[in-house]
């Protein structure tokens, strides 16, 4: 857990190098509003009609699928954000390792996801400002042997199941000295989803995941229950690429006007009533 924390500050002490580096501008996308339907030929290519988002819709409740449609909280602020900027949003629902090169690539606009900002992401790509937090949480059987944080072991006596690229795994998966379980003692899953279920039918022991999400795991499958904990917290921000600095303003803009006047609190109290 130690380690947890140095990496989070570390990640912390970044963020806010960068957060402080990339805005101050009052940019609010006001000067798309004319331009929507004759984009091809400005001379400006970043200037679109459509916000890409990339996500891994089973992250509830930042993001999900209802049917055929999105929903969850950063498929709500994400929405909020393209208004602001004149844009439609357009949803696309990948795995969350391949988040990041899309963004860096340009595939993706951005990369919203309940997405950690750790400094190893920082390498690939920049992060708005904070949006959201969450803390990592250990899942277990109601009726497991595993009752506490210091019964977890990397000594090859249980399985850690984790969603793939996560910071639960790259945690989980880090060597027992830094204060992770093994890389050997790790079952990596494409979706938290998918890691739940592998705890339900035994194939592992524990499922690292964030907080929220867990919550909502535990309520919607019986006889699983969160270990107590005493936790790090976790900035999530929108991934952005390096080069895209204007949208990074823009998107930073919007967001500042969206916490100044309660609409990002409004969301998260709808999807995280008080307990
Ligand atoms: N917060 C964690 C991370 O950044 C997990 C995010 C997983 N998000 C998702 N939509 N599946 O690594």
């Amino acid at each position: 857990m130690k380690k947890f924390l140095a990496l989070v500050l570390a990640a912390l002490m970044v963020f806010a190098f960068v957060a402080c580096n990339g805005t101050g501008k009052d940019n609010n996308g006001a000067s798309n509003a004319s331009d929507t339907s004759d984009t091809s030929d400005t001379s400006d290519t970043t200037e679109k009609a459509t916000l890409i988002m990339a996500t891994n819709a089973a992250f509830p409740p930042y993001e999900y699928k209802e049917g055929e449609s999105f929903a969850g909280i950063d498929v709500e602020i994400a929405g909020k954000i393209a208004e602001k900027l004149g844009m439609t949003l357009e949803i696309k629902d990948v795995e969350f390792g391949s988040i990041i090169g899309g963004v860096q690539t340009g595939k993706f606009d951005i990369g919203m996801a309940g997405m950690t900002v750790t400094d190893e992401r920082l390498k690939s790509v920049n992060f708005s400002d904070s949006y959201a937090t969450g803390i990592q949480v250990v899942i277990v059987k109601a009726d497991s042997e595993i009752k506490s944080l210091d019964d977890l072991k990397g000594d090859g006596s249980m399985k850690f199941g984790v969603q793939q690229d996560t910071t639960g795994d790259i945690y989980a998966s880090d060597t027992i000295e830094n204060g992770g379980y093994g890389k050997d003692n790790v079952v990596r899953y494409k979706t938290g989803a998918d890691a739940v279920q592998a705890l339900k039918t035994g194939k592992v022991d524990a499922v690292i995941i964030d907080n929220e999400p867990a919550k909502s795991f535990v309520k919607a499958n019986e006889g699983l229950s969160i270990l107590d904990g005493d936790w790090v917290k976790e900035n999530y921000a929108i991934a952005i690429a390096k080069e895209n600095t204007e949208l990074l303003e823009k998107v930073n803009g919007a967001l500042k006007e969206l916490i100044a006047d309660g609409t990002v609190k409004a969301i998260i109290d709808k999807y995280i009533p008080a307990e």
